[in-house]
């Protein structure tokens, strides 16, 4: 069974230049976009999205921080995708994040840290429910199928 992950590319990724660098990854390692659009987040937006860390010190800064310059969002589609895609971007501090990762390779900073992935099926699910309508995103066949297995 196919599996759906939300992938962002934060405000410190897109104003570094890095928007095609992270996708041109997942493009390599053979994921299916099925979904994009590069947008500001509402405080709205914000606020749902980070409601798992409500209340947390650090909760009012990750919701400044998502808000204060554009996003990429974007869905992408592939069996195991989220446990996959959490490994390619790596730690969640960029000075933990091993090299050959997102984060490794382009941070070194806690909070800026380039991207954000859905970290569990049930977090994807809410995510992309929030951040897309159902129309927003396709389904289609890789031509040639065998070089994604
Ligand atoms: P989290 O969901 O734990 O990490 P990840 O992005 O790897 O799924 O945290 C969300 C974001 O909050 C994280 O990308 C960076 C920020 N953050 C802090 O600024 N300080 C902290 O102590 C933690 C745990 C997270």
């Amino acid at each position: 069974m196919s599996e759906r992950t939300l992938i962002v590319v934060k405000p410190d990724g897109v104003q570094r230049g890095l928007a095609g660098e992270i996708i041109s990854r997942f493009e390599r390692k053979g994921f299916k976009l099925a979904g994009s659009k590069f947008m500001r987040v509402s405080e709205e937006l914000a606020r749902k999205h980070y409601q798992v860390h409500e209340g947390k010190y650090f909760y009012d800064r990750l919701v400044r921080y998502i808000c204060s310059g554009p996003v990429l969002a974007m869905v992408w589609e592939a069996e195991g995708i989220i446990a996959m895609s959490r490994k390619m971007m790596g730690a969640t501090f960029g000075y933990d994040a091993e090299p050959g990762t997102i984060r490794g390779d382009y941070s070194c900073s806690k909070g800026n840290n380039l991207v954000h992935g859905s970290d569990s099926v049930e977090s994807a699910e809410f995510e992309i429910g929030l951040w897309f309508d159902e129309g927003e995103l396709v389904s289609w066949e890789p031509a040639n199928e065998h070089w994604l297995r």
